[in-house]
């Protein structure tokens, strides 16, 4: 398999051997920081970042992460770029590309990552869109095989807004071998074009994905929680209705019980700490999300390494 020269928009963009292999590859990078051994497999190389939307993690971990990959890696706020005055993407891509190795963006509408790919002649890699949050899924996934041994056979719940996340989630889900349970207050459900997608994606095996009404029945059984913010960056005017509209579909101490005991609970940060998770799930035993947040590092460093 080879990823070299491969962009990364959607999950369903790699296969279950790709993604185990970017996995695998994220742990032995992970034990080579950890020991203090050099690994500056991309050394001269250089990353650039479009950031559409604000970002702590993302960009962070990308630059430190290109940094100790030996590379470089340049931030790029759209209206610094002469994007910002009407440049296309698709000029701004055939530029870029004569410039740096690889980019990676963090977009409002997905097409916008799609453009970029179709004109660039370097890898393009997701950091974000409406549609999708490959990276954070992937990450995730390294952190749940970590904690759990093995990904194979389990069961995901993910309680709230059916979005970016939601969506990679459930094509990370079928894609390496587990249930999802998406509990999601009606009208704010993941959109069907994912769930049709996600159908008819390979699978080692027979997944289930269910998207119910009820938090508590997609946490049955569960070995992994999950949930997000219920106002995404851009939907700041909805804050209001969503709040309403969510409010039964806290991330708390009772929806945890519902889980297996040894249930970890995962969130993408930045949390809403009072809204879709308590402090006392965040800063529990039960939780794994600083794990989680490290493994974006890990995770990103791999994507990196392996497409450029
Ligand atoms: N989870 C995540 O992508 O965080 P940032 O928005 O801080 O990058
Ligand atoms: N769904 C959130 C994820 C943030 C990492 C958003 O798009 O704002």
């Amino acid at each position: 398999m080879n990823l070299k020269g491969r962009s990364l928009l959607s999950l369903t963009d790699l296969s279950y051997e790709e993604i185990h292999h970017i996995l695998d590859t994220a742990g032995h990078l992970k034990m080579l920081k950890k020991a203090g051994q050099p690994h500056q497999w991309l050394s001269g190389k250089t990353l650039g970042m479009i950031f559409e939307k604000p970002s702590t993690r993302t960009r962070v971990s990308f630059e430190v992460g290109m940094w100790q990959l030996g590379g470089y890696a340049l931030y790029l706020n759209p209206n610094d770029l002469q994007l910002g005055r009407g440049e296309t993407i698709a000029d701004t891509a055939r530029v870029l590309s004569r410039f740096v190795d690889g980019i990676m963006a963090r977009t409002y509408a997905h097409k916008t990552l799609e453009d970029l790919a179709r004109y660039c002649t370097i890898p393009v890699i997701n950091g974000l869109s409406d549609y999708e949050h490959p990276c954070q899924i992937l990450g995730d996934l390294l952190t749940i095989q970590e904690k759990k041994g093995d990904l194979h056979g389990l069961k995901l719940a993910y309680v709230g807004d059916g979005n970016n996340v939601a969506h990679s989630l459930i094509f990370g889900a079928v894609l390496v071998g587990m249930d999802i349970a998406i509990a999601v207050p009606e009208g704010y459900e993941p959109l069907e074009q994912v769930l049709e997608l996600a159908a008819g994606l390979p699978s080692p095996r027979k997944c289930s994905v269910q998207v119910v009404g009820d938090p508590a029945e997609a946490a049955q059984g569960a070995d992994a929680l999950y949930t997000d913010v219920w106002t995404s960056m851009g939907q700041e005017k909805e804050k209001q209705e969503r709040l309403e509209a969510f409010s039964g579909f806290q991330m708390n101490d009772l929806l945890v019980q519902k889980a297996k005991k040894d249930v970890i609970v995962l969130h993408c940060l930045p949390a809403h700490r009072g809204e879709e998770i308590t402090d006392s799930v965040m800063d529990g035993p039960r939780s794994v999300v600083w794990d989680q947040a490290e493994n974006r590092l890990h995770i990103q460093k791999a994507i990196m390494a392996l497409t450029m």
